[in-house]
C-alpha cells in the first residue's frame, strides 16, 4: 500500500495530530478551509472504529458520527452489545468534502462527495498515526474509503466482510459496510443490508470477547 509523507517524524500524541489535522493543506478537500474533524474516544482502546469523513453535521460539531449515519452506527452498536464508550472512533479523511448547492426556495446545502484514493491516501498520514497510538487489537473499517485509509489499496467491500485481514501490527482489520449506505436504501433493500451490517458487529462482538 502507499505510505505517504514516511521520512515525517510519526506525530507523538492525539492531541498533537488534533492540533495538526486544523493546518493540514496536503489535498484539496484540506484547503477548502473547513474544520477538520478528530477522532474521538480512549487513547487506549481494544475497538477502533473507522467512518470516512466527517459529514455536514460533524463538520459543524467538531466531531465524528454526531449525525444520522452516527445515530444508526450506535443503535446497531448497541444491539451487538459492543461498548461504544469503549471504542475510539475515527475517520480515513479528516476534513468534510462537498458541493455547494442552492436549494428551491433559496436554501443552501453542501452535498458530500467521495474522497479519491489520492485524497485518502494523503489522510492516511493521520489515521495511521492515531491507530499506532490508540493501538486496538480490532479495526472496523466502515465501507470502501475506510478500508482504503486502512489498507492504502482499494479492496472490494462484499468480497471481504467478515473476513478479517492481519495489519502490520498484528492487530485485526474487519471491513463492513457504511452506516450511510444503508441510510440511502429503501424497504426491503434496507432490511436485508441492515442484517448483514448487524451480523457483522455481531462477529465483531464476539472477536472482542
Ligand atoms: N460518516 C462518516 O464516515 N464519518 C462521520 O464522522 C460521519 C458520517
Amino acid at each position: 500500500g502507499s505510505n505517504l509523507f514516511e521520512n515525517e517524524e510519526r506525530p507523538a500524541s492525539l492531541a498533537a495530530i488534533g492540533k495538526a489535522i486544523q493546518q493540514c493543506r496536503r489535498c484539496e478537500i484540506g484547503c477548502n478551509g473547513t474544520r477538520a474533524v478528530m477522532g474521538e474516544g480512549p487513547a487506549r482502546a481494544a475497538l477502533m472504529i473507522v467512518g470516512e469523513q466527517p459529514g455536514d453535521v460533524e463538520e459543524q460539531q467538531g466531531r465524528p458520527f454526531v449525525g444520522p449515519a452516527g445515530r444508526l452506527l450506535r443503535a446497531h452498536l448497541e444491539d451487538a452489545g459492543i461498548d461504544q464508550e469503549a471504542a475510539y472512533v475515527t475517520n480515513a479523511v479528516k476534513h468534510f468534502k462537498f458541493v455547494p448547492k442552492v436549494m428551491r426556495g433559496g436554501g443552501k446545502r453542501r452535498l458530500h462527495q467521495s474522497p479519491t484514493a489520492k485524497e485518502i491516501d494523503v489522510c492516511r498520514w493521520w489515521v495511521e498515526g492515531e491507530r499506532t497510538l490508540v493501538k486496538p487489537q480490532l479495526v472496523l473499517a466502515l465501507g470502501a474509503s475506510a478500508a482504503r485509509g486502512m489498507l492504502g489499496k482499494t479492496v472490494s467491500v462484499q468480497k471481504v466482510r467478515g473476513v478479517p485481514q492481519a495489519l502490520d501490527d498484528g492487530s485485526e482489520l474487519w471491513i463492513t459496510t457504511h452506516p450511510s449506505y444503508l441510510l440511502r436504501l429503501q424497504d426491503d433493500a434496507r432490511a436485508g443490508e441492515e442484517a448483514r451490517f448487524a451480523a457483522d458487529l455481531r462477529a465483531v462482538a464476539a472477536r472482542l470477547g
